[in-house]
């Protein structure tokens, strides 16, 4: 296994890493949960260490998995409420007294802490995909310490980690595993695309056979489909997209029903450029449900994945969620050690 690499890297996109780097983290995940399941303590591994977390918008999981991944590896993890601080603000978009600009935060807490993670999409950066993705690069690029991406509007990359390792818990690896990742109806327009474009590209790159599955307008970015085509090609799996529901979900072992918002049809900004058009979508499209039917259409040992929070009667019935194929809560708890992962091996 080959560590050195990792001090003092970002971990912003999954895309920045290669597949050998993935699978050592992965690797180190894995200890870490065996360590914790037994009962052995490891928090020799950062201690008096400071993680500064930026919350843009809500968490349960994310602010949560970082926060006790922290304490549990001798650290600790500080809450950063933007609306409380000077709101970390883009040149040009700053206001006096207000906000702060991103280079002098990122310089300041550079000069206090061991790496900053933040939360970035939607509403914070009026919508304007790739906006959020940006700042954390800015971020990145005046920070001396690793910046960690906790899910901005392109990339949600813990979340990412978190699902092939349950993958990898489940069917023992990835070659010739059937991955569905899916839309599936909200009642809310309103969600960022960084769960699924991150988990095709991790799956695509640990060489699954991938479906892509959406009604004809929830499309997602042409440069992360033109990456699963080309993860797919080198690590010898397959990509392809479907628009028909039912048929993609026939044979799969993984099936990840989730909703997400429109584009680039109506970008910029997405989802809310349009509303009528997107409500319309979403509105012709609510048997996109992953209920007890549609789940047995897939293989018989089927697991049923989603990142949480999920919309109950609408992306998935409480019989599917409830049901002996889920594995939401596994997938939930692995946000843990996969974190706890990274932040041991950028962190030191
Ligand atoms: N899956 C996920 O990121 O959950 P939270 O929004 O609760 O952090």
């Amino acid at each position: 296994m080959k560590t050195n690499t990792f001090k003092g890297r970002d971990f912003l996109a999954e895309t920045d890493w290669s597949r050998e780097e993935i699978e050592t983290i992965l690797d180190v995940a894995k200890e870490l949960k065996t360590k914790r399941a037994i009962g052995q303590a490891h928090n020799e591994l950062l201690p008096g260490k400071t993680l500064f977390m930026i919350f843009y918008n809500q968490s349960l999981r994310t602010r949560n998995s970082f926060e006790a991944g922290m304490t549990q590896l001798g650290g600790h993890a500080h809450y950063l409420d933007p609306s409380k601080i000077y709101t970390p603000a883009m040149e040009g978009q700053e206001k006096a007294y207000s906000t702060e600009r991103v280079s002098d935060v990122a310089r300041t807490l550079s000069r206090m802490g061991d790496a900053i993670a933040i939360r970035c999409y939607g509403d914070p950066v009026n919508w304007e995909y790739g906006g959020a993705h940006r700042m954390l690069r800015e971020f990145a690029r005046w920070a001396d310490i690793p910046v960690l991406n906790m899910e901005d509007d392109v990339y949600h990359p813990f979340q990412g980690l978190a699902d092939i390792f349950t993958v990898k818990e489940k069917f023992g690896g990835f070659k010739g595993v059937k991955f569905l990742m899916s839309w599936a109806y909200s009642p809310s327009i309103e969600k960022p695309r960084a769960v699924p474009q991150s988990a095709i590209l991790y799956a695509t790159m640990m060489g699954m056979d991938v479906t892509l599955a959406h009604p004809k307008g929830m499309e997602l970015a042409p440069d992360i489909l033109q990456q699963c085509r080309t993860y797919a090609k080198q690590a010898g799996g397959s990509f392809k997209i479907s628009n028909d529901f039912e048929d993609a979900l026939k044979g799969q072992h993984v099936v990840y029903p989730k909703a997400w918002c429109a584009t680039p049809l109506f970008q910029p900004p997405i989802g809310k450029a349009d509303e009528k058009k997107t409500q319309a979508i979403f509105d012709a499209n609510k048997g996109w449900i992953c209920d007890e039917k549609h789940l047995a259409l897939a293989d018989k040992g089927a697991v049923y994945l989603h990142c949480l929070p999920c919309d109950r009667g609408f992306e998935v019935s409480n019989e599917v969620i409830d049901g002996p194929q889920s594995a939401v809560f596994d997938e939930a708890e692995n946000r843990l050690h996969v974190q706890k992962a990274v932040m041991s091996l950028v962190m030191r």
